[in-house]
């Protein structure tokens, strides 16, 4: 899979127990058309509260050396094919004051759904998750 300056490697699945909030995800690890491994990008399957409210099913990481060139964008592009075997429309998230992320999402021609307060129970809290900026998109 590849986009602009960008492709995708396939790495691994990750399981999880079933029945809880936290499900599998598909790993890739992101390179440049020259071969440098710049971040990675994860697609979680699965549709409950914690994805759907929370963290969404796409979370992507550009190496800080790398970041500057909305190598995530181009991620988030390369990797629509795949999605769409799997979902019509998926969920994106981001902190509210995470500006870079919500800028490649609003490139990404993403909705704005809402923000939510993250529930005490959920997952993400502990890790210090308090708000969610939500939005609908169409790979
Ligand atoms: C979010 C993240 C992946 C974006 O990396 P990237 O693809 O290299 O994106 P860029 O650094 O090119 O930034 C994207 C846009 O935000 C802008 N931007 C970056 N930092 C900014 C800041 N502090 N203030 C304002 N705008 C900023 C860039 O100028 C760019 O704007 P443009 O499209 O108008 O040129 C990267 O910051 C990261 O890995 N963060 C940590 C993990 C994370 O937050 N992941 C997202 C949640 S899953």
């Amino acid at each position: 899979m590849q986009s602009g300056p960008v492709k995708l490697n396939f790495e691994k699945i990750i399981g999880v127990e079933p029945g809880a909030e936290l499900v599998p995800f598909y790993h890739f690890k992101i390179l440049t058309n020259e071969g440098n491994i710049v971040g990675h990008i994860n697609f979680k399957v699965g549709d409950t509260n914690h994805i759907r409210q929370c963290v969404g099913h796409i979370g992507y990481k550009i190496f800080p050396e790398y970041r500057g060139n909305s190598y995530s964008y181009f991620a988030c592009d390369a990797i629509r094919p795949f999605l769409r075997t799997f979902y019509k429309k998926v969920i994106l998230t981001s902190d509210p004051d995470n500006v870079p992320s919500i800028k490649i999402i609003k490139k990404l021609n993403a909705k704005f759904l809402n923000e939510i307060t993250v529930p005490v129970q959920d997952p993400s809290y502990k890790d210090g998750a308090r708000r969610k900026k939500r939005y609908e998109w169409e790979p």
